[in-house]
């Protein structure tokens, strides 16, 4: 109750009660039932869904982008936006960033249509995911569950933004990615089979190369998007020639820009 009533102080968080003080859901000694004791660890728990709201949405969002903007930022500066750091990935109506996510997963969508793939029941691996703002809208559009890797420092800021936008279904795994990485380790085995879920390798492939261990990820289909000044043509070929996309099929192609990001191809595959 401390530590809840020092959240509601700062002002970020309210309650629809007047007082949390006068709800007998949070009143001593168990918090109307709702406050347990697990046997095994001796550990209390809170069960209960209790509404809260946040305060100012735009304004928490805009403190945490400037706490971030310097863990999250990815790339060069931009005269035209100051010429420091800021977000990679803009929260769409709430920040701008190098990249404007809207008008990608826009993009990323009618590819799918194309295909006729459905994000809905599937599971995403995002390799590079920056602020997770991919993973959280093919969590929008139904998948299962979102995994996502990046640097441990950039993770720390992803996993603050995506549970401020509200999203639970994910996984982020911190560290320095190499061509050695075991990607797998981190799945668990109901995942493994079928292998049916959604590769994202967007914007990726110049920093980390096409490691082995993306292959035993239990992935069907795989959204890739280049760098500037790459075309579809050039990164087909560049694509089949990785040992584990060989005989993938090449499903839908697209290049645009996008925020403040020149044009890069993107390409849909399914994997044998
Ligand atoms: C150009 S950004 C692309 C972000 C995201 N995939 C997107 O397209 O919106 C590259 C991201 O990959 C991460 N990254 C680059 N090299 C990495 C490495 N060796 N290990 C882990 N993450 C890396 C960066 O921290 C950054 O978030």
């Amino acid at each position: 109750m401390g530590s809840l009533h020092g959240v509601l102080a700062r002002g970020e968080l309210r309650t629809p009660h007047g007082s949390i003080d006068s709800a007998l859901d949070f009143s001593p000694p168990d918090c109307n039932g709702n406050l347990i004791i697990d046997r095994s660890t001796g550990r209390p728990f809170y069960v209960d869904f209790q509404a809260f709201e946040l305060a100012n949405e735009v304004q928490l969002f805009s403190e945490i982008a400037a706490r971030e903007k310097n863990t999250l930022h990815f790339g060069g500066t931009r005269f035209f936006r100051g010429g420091g750091n800021y977000l990679y990935q803009s929260i769409p109506g709430l920040t701008v960033g190098k990249r404007d996510v809207t008008h990608r997963w826009r993009e990323f969508e009618a590819m799918f249509k194309v295909a006729r793939l459905s994000l809905a029941g599937r599971t995403i691996y995002d390799i590079g995911c920056n602020t997770g703002l991919m993973l959280y809208n093919a969590l929008s559009s139904g998948a299962l569950w979102g995994f996502g890797w990046d640097t441990a420092q950039v993770i720390d800021g992803s996993r603050r933004i995506l549970l401020a936008l509200g999203a639970t279904r994910f996984t982020l795994i911190p560290g320095a990615i190499g061509l050695e990485t075991n990607f797998a380790c981190a799945i668990p085995d109901h995942l493994m089979e079928p292998r049916h879920g959604v590769l994202f390798y967007l914007a990726i492939s110049d920093h980390i190369g096409f490691p082995n261990g993306i292959a035993s990820l239990p992935w069907q289909y795989m959204l890739y998007e280049g760098h500037s000044g790459q075309s579809i043509a050039g990164e087909s070929v560049r694509l089949v020639s990785v040992p584990w996309l060989k005989d993938a099929e090449i499903l839908a192609t697209r290049a645009f820009s996008d925020g403040d990001s020149p044009k890069r191809p993107v390409i849909l595959l399914r994997r044998a």
